[in-house]
């Protein structure tokens, strides 16, 4: 029997008005494994497509190529945007912006606004020169724009490769070099709470290292900026003339929609490539009934529109059903700790997607800050990116919800482009911290380190063993890499990175990544990314990067710092490495902890034991393991001396 003190029954007001119910999902559930085709040729009607698909899935992970509705040819964008017009429906809220700050002006778009502001950034692009195929890089604040611009490239058969706006100059020039994009969207400067970024500065200087054959600048702040002759436009004055007509490119399903650079335990980031057919029917389908969206709801998903998060559930999910998607350019805490309450009770928001790390973050500040506001709207609340600990989805429960209305939390990842286990809201009851059940056509299974699958309830390595439409295809110009990092650890299976327990009551509950992967405040790391970056500094020698649990970041960045012969460790060395990671990857990837060490700790034959420094930055000295295999073992006491003292 299960602990039944771990359950929260779902609210009875969950069940009103909603589209899947325990036993539906249980009938679904089923009929999704055992005539997968069926079920997704289905939920495909709901797609408007130019050539409907006569083929549905036709994938396999060994060899690894996977297909879905591949002789089918549609334009997301016209199922996100032109389709709601041409239905009469082109009255509807699609957009409402929510500026940087509370005095700022509220922008709201119609979807008929929307189709005219993209057919205007299409038309805008192809005056550049953009063409079907070729990269787009997008390097844009939250703002309406962004996703017109995504939607400009679907529109016209480009690929976009949205960059998030915290990103460095080197991190853009990296990715404008992998994936060979000539063209960039940007804007003049972005806002978040009361700092400005400079995104139309920090584009000049990738492009010191990297090309670009033109650049389209969006005014929004009114910043100065420099333009570059011949190379750099002003949006507003290259589409002052351009035609109020843009056809939707017809597509075939496997056509590339997009890059979208993630990271992984080694290297660069990749560049996972998501095709259109299979993820315009993922995003469509779990937005539906993930959020169980009802007509004429506002949802907001609070992620940047640089995540996959906020491709899936700001643009493509919510426009694709219809739904009035709320876009916020601010941060939680700016100008005070209510600013998302406050965004809920002005705009009537009825479904609210976060990250746990500003659960944890608002959730110190104190109740009142939420008490103040009137969040009777909430209908539903969701939550993604990281494991949320039982203490902050209580938190997020009770004070926010008002034990009224039901949680979901989401696990999913860049690779699966959409949801693919949580809870339903009416069907399933919750367990604080766990994810819940797998979606429909999600077949996850447990194995251990040798790849023999765990039955029944367990922990292990969490893979997915049968393609699901949203599934990404192929790292963009590495189908090897791609092969290497997700199906070469467990043959035949696609291996998430993530470490997973099953309960009695086949519930998920996500613990984490398994690999060299550290997830900051919901952003995805690679250690070796940090690393690279601090090994890059004269002055440093070399380094081992890990996570360590963080109250509020969920995690943070734990940096083991050899330094090169002669150079003294100080403060302000310290100082200057922060400042050093900051410029090379972005703000995000600041380190919390830098511990100077005159080694670290290496196999016989040079290897780091970096299960021994994830356990000393974890402050667990007890169960460092066998270390006699260390080439000298007195490096680890001197570490955990370092680590005390701080
Ligand atoms: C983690 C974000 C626990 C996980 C959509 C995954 C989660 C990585 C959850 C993907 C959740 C995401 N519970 N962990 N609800 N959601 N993760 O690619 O480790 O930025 O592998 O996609 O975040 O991060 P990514």
């Amino acid at each position: 029997m299960s602990d039944q003190s771990e359950w929260v029954q779902r609210p009875a007001s969950a069940l009103k008005g909603t589209n899947c119910t325990a036993e539906q999902y249980e009938k679904m559930y089923a009929s999704s494994l055992q005539d997968s085709d069926a079920f997704w040729a289905k939920q495909a009607e709901r797609i408007d497509w130019f050539q409907k698909p006569s083929k549905i899935a036709n994938w396999s992970f060994d060899p690894v190529d996977i297909k879905w509705f591949e002789d089918g040819t549609l334009n997301i964008c016209h199922n996100a945007v032109d389709r709601h017009v041409e239905a009469g429906n082109g009255d509807r809220t699609a957009i409402i912006f929510e500026p940087d700050s509370p005095d700022g002006e509220v922008r709201t778009f119609s979807y008929a606004d929307v189709q005219r502001e993209v057919i205007r950034m299409a038309n805008t692009l192809k005056k550049l020169g953009v063409a079907k195929g070729d990269r787009v890089t997008i390097y844009m604040p939250m703002v309406p724009e962004g996703a017109f611009a995504m939607l400009a490239c679907a529109r016209i058969g480009a690929i976009h490769s949205v960059i998030f706006g915290g990103f460095s100059p080197d991190a853009i020039a990296g990715r404008v070099d992998d994936c060979e994009s000539d063209w960039i969207v940007t804007a003049d400067e972005g806002l978040r709470g009361s700092k400005t970024i400079p995104l139309k500065a920090n584009v000049d200087s990738a492009l010191e290292k990297v090309s670009a054959k033109g650049v389209l600048v969006l005014r929004h702040t009114g910043g100065d900026v420099s333009m570059t002759d011949g190379r750099d436009h002003w949006y507003h004055e290259l589409s002052a003339e351009v035609s109020d007509e843009c056809l939707c490119e017809p597509m075939n399903a496997e056509d590339p929609l997009f890059i979208l650079y993630t990271s992984g335990s080694t290297g660069k980031p990749k560049g996972v490539l998501h095709t259109t057919g299979g993820y315009a029917v993922w995003t469509e389908t779990t937005f539906r009934y993930i959020f169980d969206y009802r007509d004429g709801e506002v949802f907001w998903c609070t992620a940047d529109i640089g995540w996959v998060t906020g491709h899936s559930y700001i643009v493509y999910g919510p426009l694709q059903n219809g739904a009035t998607a709320l876009m916020f350019e601010g941060v939680p805490n700016y100008p005070d700790h209510d600013r998302f309450w406050q965004v809920c009770a002005k705009h009537k928001v009825n479904i609210f997607y976060t990250a746990p790390t500003a659960i944890r973050a608002l959730m110190r500040e104190g109740d009142h800050h939420v008490e103040k506001h009137d969040l009777s709207s909430l209908r539903l609340l969701g939550s993604v990116g990281e494991p949320i600990n039982p203490e902050a989805w209580r938190w997020y429960h009770e004070t926010v919800g008002k034990e009224r209305i039901p949680i979901i939390d989401t696990w999913w990842q860049t690779e699966t482009g959409g949801c693919m286990i949580t809870t339903l809201p009416a069907a399933h009851d919750m367990k604080p911290g766990s994810a819940g059940k797998p979606f429909f056509g999600v077949q996850p299974q447990l194995v251990d380190n040798e790849g023999a699958e765990l039955e029944g309830a367990a922990s292990g390595n969490l893979c997915i063993t049968h393609s699901w439409p949203g599934q990404a295809r192929t790292v963009y110009g590495d189908h090897e890499r791609f092969i290497q990092t997700y199906f070469s650890t467990y043959p035949g299976k696609y291996f998430t990175g993530d470490g997973c327990r099953r309960d009695e009551d086949g519930y998920y509950w996500i613990t984490g990544r398994v690999d060299d992967v550290i997830n900051v405040s919901g952003h995805r790391m690679g250690t070796a990314e940090v690393e690279s970056a601090l090994v890059l500094h004269p002055k440093v020698s070399e380094a081992a990067v890990v996570g360590f649990p963080h109250d509020i970041k969920g995690q943070g960045i734990y940096c083991y710092v050899t330094l090169m012969d002669g150079v003294e460790e100080s403060d302000e060395l310290s100082a200057e490495l922060r400042q050093w990671v900051r410029k090379e990857i972005g703000p995000i990837a600041t380190p919390d902890h830098l511990h100077f060490t005159p080694a670290l700790p290496k196999t016989r034959s040079g290897k780091i034991m970096r299960r021994i420094l994830r356990k000393i930055g974890e402050n667990e000295f007890g169960s460092l393991g066998d270390t006699s295999t260390l080439a000298d073992p007195g490096v680890v006491d001197a570490l955990i001396e370092g680590r005390k003292n701080r």
